[in-house]
């Protein structure tokens, strides 16, 4: 029998005011979802918020997408950071509450991200949307799938996510390229290390990449080549593990 909950229309929105009373029970769902070192700080999304509505930013654009069942409360978000400057939308979190997983609500919530960037990039870039990037655990079953779909590339360097906080360390992941406007086979390293440096510097907000080992390590990784990122397809050997 259905649970009133299943049976419940669910309404997915953007978050657009700092001071929307959605935002603190979405914390509360990222809070449950991952761990404090995974985590940025609430005001991190207020700040954001913040800029996007004073309208002080130019070729960056910063997203809150929530999905609320009819007691508004919030059983799903994805976040993410459209950067003009390379053409790319980048995944930050997606997290759906462990009650309402496996009904295609994460799938969704991606597809709305994705034409958030595409709006993004017809109105910043004048371009359709160049590709969408995220940072994957390697232990993410996710990746199995997302390694058999066309176009879509496991970039084979050491990435590593800038601490979040003091005294912790840099994360490894799994960073991938999915091209949108064109399906891409490689990428020129001189792009990567643009796209790397952005999401380091631009999203994380990080003021010297340049100076930090873990950056350093990803750029010297690419050193001597001139593209990366062979056509991920089923049955081939998973990226490099970092962890
Ligand atoms: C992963 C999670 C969001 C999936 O939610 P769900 O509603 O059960 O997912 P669905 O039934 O729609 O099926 C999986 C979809 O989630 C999305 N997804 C899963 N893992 C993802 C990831 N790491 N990054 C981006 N999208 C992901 C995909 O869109 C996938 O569908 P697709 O391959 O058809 O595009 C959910 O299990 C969860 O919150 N897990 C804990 C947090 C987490 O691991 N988040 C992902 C890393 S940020």
């Amino acid at each position: 029998m259905p649970t009133k909950r299943s049976a419940a229309p669910i309404r997915i929105r953007e978050v657009v005011d700092p001071a929307d009373p959605a935002i603190a029970k979405a914390y509360r769902l990222l809070s449950r979802t991952f761990e404090p070192g995974e985590r940025v700080d609430r005001r991190e999304w207020i700040g954001s918020l913040q800029e996007g509505a004073d309208r002080v930013l130019s070729d960056l654009a910063w997203h809150l997408i929530i999905a609320e069942d009819a007691e508004h409360d919030v059983l799903g978000l994805v976040s993410g950071t459209y950067l003009g400057n390379v053409n790319v939308g980048v995944i930050g979190y997606l997290a759906i509450s462990s009650e309402a997983r496996a009904r295609g609500l994460g799938s969704r919530m991606r597809g709305r991200l994705r034409r958030a960037f595409e709006r993004d990039a017809a109105r910043i870039a004048e371009a359709p949307l160049a590709a969408i990037v995220g940072e994957v655990s390697p232990s993410n079953p996710w990746l199995r799938k997302l390694a058999t779909r066309e176009g879509v590339l496991l970039l084979d360097l050491p990435y590593h996510q800038p601490r979040l906080r003091e005294g912790d360390l840099p994360s490894p992941f799994t960073l991938y390229y999915e091209g949108i406007e064109r399906p891409r086979s490689r990428l020129a390293v001189s792009e990567l290390r643009r796209i790397l440096y952005a999401i380091w510097r631009r999203i994380y907000r990080i003021p010297r990449p340049l100076e930090r080992p873990a950056f350093r390590l990803m750029m010297q990784a690419l050193e001597g080549r001139r593209t990366i990122g062979a056509p991920a397809r089923a049955g081939t050997s998973t990226p490099r593990k970092t962890r």
